[in-house]
């Protein structure tokens, strides 16, 4: 199997594989909650290994994760690998000494040195690659978070900066303070509100890579879940509008459509959805525990659609086609 291309991620110099590793359904979720599924440690390492081996480098991972269980799997692949490694971790989602997340955010400076510690120590490791907020404190001036970040750089503590889920206003505000090198945002043939919000074309006129996280729009594009009780009992999905009831069935009939096309095409609609979300010139990680998922997944992005493949795509799923909410409310 052929290994992934390098891509820039921004204008700082950072490099990155054309599609990343997306680790937050290898551990828990919060509360209780498992993300996608049951975990599987060794499956999951395995996948990590894998992905390193096919120049797949950049693992997203986040405090919140676990909380903090994910950072320290990810950290267990480091020894040895570390200068092979982009790893990329959030912080903001505020989680307490207890290991829970409290319910708010938390950009307060004093909270960004405590995160980047707790994550340094947890990911076993005395650098981060590109470090996020992973979204903006309503109590906090971005430009105080962002100053915050900007002094980890200087220590060498943190490479390059990211933001997440922010609106074109906020990215041009936090990207004033420090060059900001990654935006990451929902984005799939699903969720096609970063071209409605102008917040795409706010990146790229900035020179701010874009990361498209939920790029299968939390594997539903696969084309696998058929029914609400496909998901685990503590399957987080159960509790996302876009999943329940009615919202569940008209969303369905939409990803029939995309199978029939990647039926047609010899692929798998999993395999689409990515491609197409690659054709618009982002750097894509899905999310998967799984080395079977992940070698399909790599080999999407060697996949070529035409100009008029993509728009047939575009059109099956246009903006704002998905019902139901992107997350429940609080998140
Ligand atoms: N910044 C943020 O706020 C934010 C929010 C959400 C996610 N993220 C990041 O983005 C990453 C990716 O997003 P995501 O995990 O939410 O969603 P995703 O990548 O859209 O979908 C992940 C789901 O798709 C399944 N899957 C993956 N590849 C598949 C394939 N080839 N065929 C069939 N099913 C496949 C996975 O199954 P298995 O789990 O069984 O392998 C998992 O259930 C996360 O891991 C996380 O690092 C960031």
């Amino acid at each position: 199997m052929s290994t992934i291309k390098q891509v820039a991620l921004g204008s700082q110099g950072l490099r990155v594989s054309a599609e990343g590793l997306g680790c937050m359904g290898m551990t828990g979720g919060v509360n209780g909650m498992s993300v996608y599924g049951a975990a599987d440690e060794a499956e999951s390492l395995a996948t990590l290994h894998r992905a390193l081996e096919l120049g797949v480098n950049l693992l997203d991972t986040a405090d919140l994760y676990g909380p903090l269980l994910n950072e320290r799997l990810v950290g267990k692949v480091l020894p040895g690998r570390r200068q092979h490694v982009i790893l990329a971790t959030k912080f903001g989602f505020e989680v307490d000494d207890h290991e829970q997340w409290t319910g708010g955010y938390n950009g307060r400076p004093e909270y960004v040195r405590k995160s980047v510690e707790r994550s340094l120590r947890n990911l076993n490791t005395d650098y981060i690659d590109l470090y996020y907020l992973h979204r903006v404190d309503p109590n906090t001036p971005l430009e105080d978070t962002v100053g915050a970040m900007s002094r980890l750089v200087e220590e060498g503590k943190v490479r390059y900066l990211g933001l997440s889920e922010v609106s074109p206003e906020l990215l041009r505000r936090g990207h004033a303070v420090h060059p900001i090198s990654a935006l990451q945002t929902e984005y799939s043939l699903f969720d096609r509100r970063p071209e409605e919000e102008g917040i795409l074309q706010a990146a790229q006129e900035l020179g701010i890579g874009f990361v498209a996280y939920s790029p299968l729009g939390r594997g539903f594009l696969s084309g696998e879940i058929k029914s609400p009780d496909d998901f685990e009992a503590s399957d987080s999905r159960r509790f996302f509008p876009r999943y329940q009831g009615e919202n569940f069935y008209r969303n369905l009939a939409l990803v029939e459509k995309l199978e029939a096309l990647a039926l047609a095409k010899g692929v798998t609609a999993a395999q689409l959805a990515l491609a197409w979300v690659l054709a618009q010139g982002v750097v894509a990680i899905p999310g998967t525990k799984r080395r079977k998922y992940l070698e399909q997944n790599v080999a999407a992005a060697s996949l070529a659609l035409s100009a008029a493949e993509l728009a047939e795509l575009a059109a099956i799923m246009p903006v704002g086609s998905a019902a139901g909410a992107a997350y429940p409310a609080g998140l």
